[in-house]
C-alpha cells in the first residue's frame, strides 16, 4: 500500500513542531461555528423573539441582527427592545469574547444578573428601562472589567452598594429611575 506525504518525510518532524508551535494560539480563541451554535442555543432559551428571526444556521452569526464581530468573534451583543420576558441566560457568557451586551427595553424579570460576572471581558452593559427588582449586589465589583453601566428606569431597591464604587474600570454610570433609598437625585 502506497502512503501519500503531503511533504516530504524528511520535513515531518520539522512540520509537526511548526504546528506544535503555531495552531495552540488559534486554538484559545473561539470558532465561528461554536459561537453561532451558542447563539441559536440563547435564541431559543429567549423564547425565539421575533426580531431575531435572522438568527439561523445557514449564515454568519456575525451578519445577524444585533451582533457585531471583531477579528471573526463576537463581541456585541444588542437585542434592544425586542420583547425580551425571561430572565439572561448564562448561555451568553459562554460568547467568550462578548465585550458590549445592550438589553434595554425589554420586560426581564428578577434580581440584578449576577451570572453575568462569568463574561469575563464585559466592559458595557446596558439593563436599562426593563423590570428588575431588588437591591443590586454587594459583590457586583466582579463585574471588574467594566467601563460602562446603565441600569436605570428598573425597580432596583434597598441601598447602593459601596461595592459600585469599587468597580476599578468603570467610567460612566447610570442608576436613576430607581427606588433606592435615600436617593436624592430622582
Ligand atoms: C436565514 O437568514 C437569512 C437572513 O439572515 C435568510 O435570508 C434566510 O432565508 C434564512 N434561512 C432560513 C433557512 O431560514
Ligand atoms: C455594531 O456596529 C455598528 C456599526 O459600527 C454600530 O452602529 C452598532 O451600534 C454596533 N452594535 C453593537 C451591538 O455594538
Ligand atoms: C459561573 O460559571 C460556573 C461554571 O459554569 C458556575 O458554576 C458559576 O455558578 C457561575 N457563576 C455565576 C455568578 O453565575
Ligand atoms: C415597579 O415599581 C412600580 C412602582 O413602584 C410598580 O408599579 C411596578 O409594578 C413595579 N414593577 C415590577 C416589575 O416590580
Ligand atoms: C437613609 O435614610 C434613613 C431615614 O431617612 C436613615 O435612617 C438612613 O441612615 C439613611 N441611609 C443611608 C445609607 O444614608
Amino acid at each position: 500500500m502506497a502512503k501519500l506525504f503531503l511533504f516530504s518525510p524528511k520535513l515531518q518532524p520539522l512540520l509537526s513542531l511548526f504546528f506544535l508551535i503555531f495552531i495552540p494560539s488559534n486554538v484559545s480563541s473561539q470558532s465561528i461555528e461554536t459561537e453561532r451554535t451558542i447563539l441559536l442555543k440563547l435564541k431559543q432559551q429567549l423564547g425565539n423573539p421575533l426580531a431575531i428571526q435572522s438568527w439561523n444556521a445557514s449564515s454568519s452569526p456575525c451578519s445577524w441582527t444585533g451582533i457585531n464581530c471583531t477579528q471573526g468573534s463576537v463581541t456585541a451583543i444588542s437585542l434592544r427592545n425586542m420583547d425580551i420576558r425571561v430572565k439572561i441566560p448564562p448561555t451568553i457568557c459562554d460568547l467568550k469574547s462578548l465585550n458590549v451586551l445592550d438589553l434595554a427595553y425589554n420586560y426581564i424579570p428578577g434580581e440584578f444578573p449576577k451570572l453575568l460576572y462569568n463574561c469575563s471581558k464585559l466592559q458595557y452593559l446596558d439593563l436599562s428601562m426593563n423590570y428588575f427588582v431588588d437591591p443590586i449586589p454587594d459583590d457586583i465589583e466582579r463585574l471588574s472589567t467594566l467601563l460602562y453601566l446603565d441600569v436605570s428606569a428598573n425597580n432596583f431597591s434597598g441601598d447602593i452598594p459601596p461595592s459600585v464604587g469599587r468597580l476599578p474600570e468603570l467610567r460612566e454610570l447610570h442608576l436613576d429611575g430607581n427606588e433606592f433609598h435615600n436617593a436624592t437625585y430622582t
